[in-house]
């Protein structure tokens, strides 16, 4: 398998990734009581090591080299792997973790499955449920964005299949939420406009050539003649909003 057949090429990633895409510590806080009490961790698609907790121990896989050159020197160097083929033996570790990774993976089926084969407890997939009901605002401005995300994430009973049965719990995006995916700035419109905050999520690069200039452009005249907060500016203060971001838990 090749990283590029994933869809978001991340190893062509470059500049701002880990300052955009931050631990929230209220999602933290919601993780770790789905990990329970397990003392080993697997975290699949790990990224830079956002959401790994300090006190595991944890082995993290990642199959691009750019991102596992960003991870710091808090976290475990990431291991060159796909979830669709993990190198572990049946229950090596008591807990494993994907984080808005699956959307991703060339054969979501066989990496569930994968996960669920070398996890004796919980395996905690957070991911977007693309179907449920949401305040965030974007889709106003890029209507196109809808069809991109059903294709990517797909209903997330997909998911709970996959696992062979789970639960799906909500998962509350706050005001200052750290990890800036696209819905955590459903109060700061403006750091849509950074060139480098959309570098940092994935969604952008599949919309058809020439939306995401006419959708920024749209967006900054708004906020500039105020149509954006006559709109949505009570979002400004709200401390969290309807969201469609979800944690998928499978017990052991
Ligand atoms: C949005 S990033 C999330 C990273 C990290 N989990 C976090 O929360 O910050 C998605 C990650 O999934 C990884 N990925 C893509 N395809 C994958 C696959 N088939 N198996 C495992 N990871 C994959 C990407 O390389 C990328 O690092």
């Amino acid at each position: 398998m090749d990283i590029a057949s994933t869809g978001f090429d991340y190893d062509e990633l470059e500049g701002e990734y880990a300052g955009v895409r931050r631990t929230d510590p209220h999602i933290a806080v919601r993780l770790r009581e789905f990990l329970g009490d397990a003392q080993s961790l697997l975290n699949v698609g790990a990224g830079t090591g956002s959401y790994e907790p300090q006190d595991l121990r944890v082995v993290a896989v990642e199959p691009s080299k750019q991102m596992r050159a960003l991870r710091s020197s808090q976290v475990v160097p990431a291991l060159a792997h796909f979830a669709e083929d993990l190198p572990f033996a049946a229950n090596a570790f008591e807990a494993s973790m994907a984080i808005l990774s699956v959307h991703h993976w060339p054969d979501l089926q066989r990496g569930l499955a994968e996960m669920r084969r070398v996890t004796s407890g919980p395996v905690v997939v957070m991911t977007f449920d693309p179907n449920a009901p949401t305040d965030f605002w974007l889709k106003d401005y890029v209507p196109e964005m809808h069809a991109v995300e059903m294709r990517r994430y797909g209903p997330i009973e997909r998911i709970v299949q996959g696992l062979g049965g789970a639960d799906v719990h909500t998962v509350p995006v706050t005001r200052t939420c750290q990890d800036a995916f696209q819905a955590a700035l459903y109060a700061r419109p403006e750091w849509f406009l950074r060139a480098e905050v959309r570098a940092a999520q994935s969604a952008w690069s599949h919309l058809p050539a020439g939306v995401e200039a006419r959708a920024m452009a749209d967006l900054a005249n708004d906020l500039r003649s105020g149509a954006w907060d006559e709109r949505y500016g009570h979002l400004r203060t709200a401390p969290t909003v309807m969201c469609q971001l979800r944690m998928v838990v499978s017990q052991g």
